[in-house]
């Protein structure tokens, strides 16, 4: 790229020309959210991508998002600036060790948060995000047996909130969200005792259990705004902290801290994508997404029932 270009105005262009929507997940760099349409949690990206008529979607976020933004518009070109920025939630649950896991309960129904691929969700009958997991499984009968995956801290948060008993979790993880230290954060609460303390539903349940707030990342954003408070200890990835100074002009945001000192809140996957890559993946229209119509067909179906319920 020459080092002259203007790549903010450049991606502006890019737009225009190519008739492309740039969709970013809150987790994404500044000036990446800077240059997006729409910024937005997993649900309202998917709704956003289900609902565009540009003709390129350009999904700056990783891997698993890109893939349901082409599952709900097949016909569209879907970009990511880059094919490596995965996700170690999705990762945690290969579909073969999966399917092989179902098999042990053959009258379960199963629910799979949105971070997985898209194999995982073709083995699905219901996708959900941490904005509706607890009203996905509550609209549910009560006697349905469930298997929830891949993330265990979400899964055991929508048993401790609808109180079934009857909910099997996957046992994996999100590397970002577990390393938080409740002593670090409990030393943050002694100094600055008004502090609200906000979490994602991904952060275990020891730092869960001392939330005030716990939501997804718009969830999380929005109590920011709505709440009084001064001071809040944001216990998730640290890209939406941007989205929260801007609305809260006046307040304080600080990240929760992790376990080790060498640690930081950034998804290393989120943070894969940069302006430089954004741009390139624009002007060439790579790297897209690509699947085979009968995963796109089969994975379908439990994202629609996902926003039919949500709707
Ligand atoms: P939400 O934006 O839906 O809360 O998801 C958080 C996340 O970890 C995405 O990878
Ligand atoms: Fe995956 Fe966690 Fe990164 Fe989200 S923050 S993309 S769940 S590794």
């Amino acid at each position: 790229i020459d080092p002259s270009l203007d790549l903010v105005e450049a991606i502006k262009q890019l737009k225009i020309e190519k008739n492309a929507v740039i969709l970013a997940h809150y987790y994404q760099d500044s000036e990446i959210q800077d240059v997006a349409d729409y910024i937005g949690d997993s649900l309202g990206l998917s709704q956003e991508a289900a609902k565009t008529e540009a003709d390129v979607i350009v999904f700056a976020g990783v891997h698993f998002m890109a893939e349901t933004a082409k599952i709900l518009s097949p016909k569209k070109k879907v970009l990511l600036p880059d094919l490596k920025a995965g996700c170690s939630l999705s990762d945690s649950c290969p579909p073969h060790l999966f399917a092989k896991f179902k098999e042990q309960y053959p009258d379960h129904l199963v629910i799979t948060y949105v971070n997985c691929t898209a194999e995982l969700k073709a083995l699905s009958d219901i996708v959900c995000t941490s904005s509706n997991a607890v009203q996905i499984v509550q609209s549910l009968p009560l006697d349905q047996n469930i298997i929830f995956g891949p993330d265990k801290n979400l899964g055991d948060y929508v048993i401790k909130k609808t109180g079934r008993t009857d909910i099997v979790l996957w046992n994996g993880a999100c590397m970002v969200h577990e390393i938080f230290s409740q002593e670090k954060i409990n030393k943050l609460r002694e100094e600055f005792p008004l502090a609200k303390l906000i979490a994602h539903p991904e952060c275990e349940n020891h730092i869960l259990q001392n939330a005030d707030y716990i939501g997804s990342t718009s969830g999380l954003l929005k109590y920011t705004k709505e709440n009084p408070a001064q001071t809040f200890i944001v216990a998730t990835e640290s890209g939406i902290i941007y989205q929260m100074q801007k609305a809260n002009p006046g307040k304080t945001f600080i990240p929760a801290p992790p376990n080790n000192a060498c640690a930081c809140n950034d998804c290393p996957h989120m943070k894969l994508n940069t302006l430089e890559k954004l741009y390139n993946c624009m002007k060439y229209e790579l790297p897209e997404i690509d699947l085979e119509p009968e995963v796109i067909e089969r994975a379908r179906k439990p994202i629609e029932r996902m926003l039919e319920i949500s709707a």
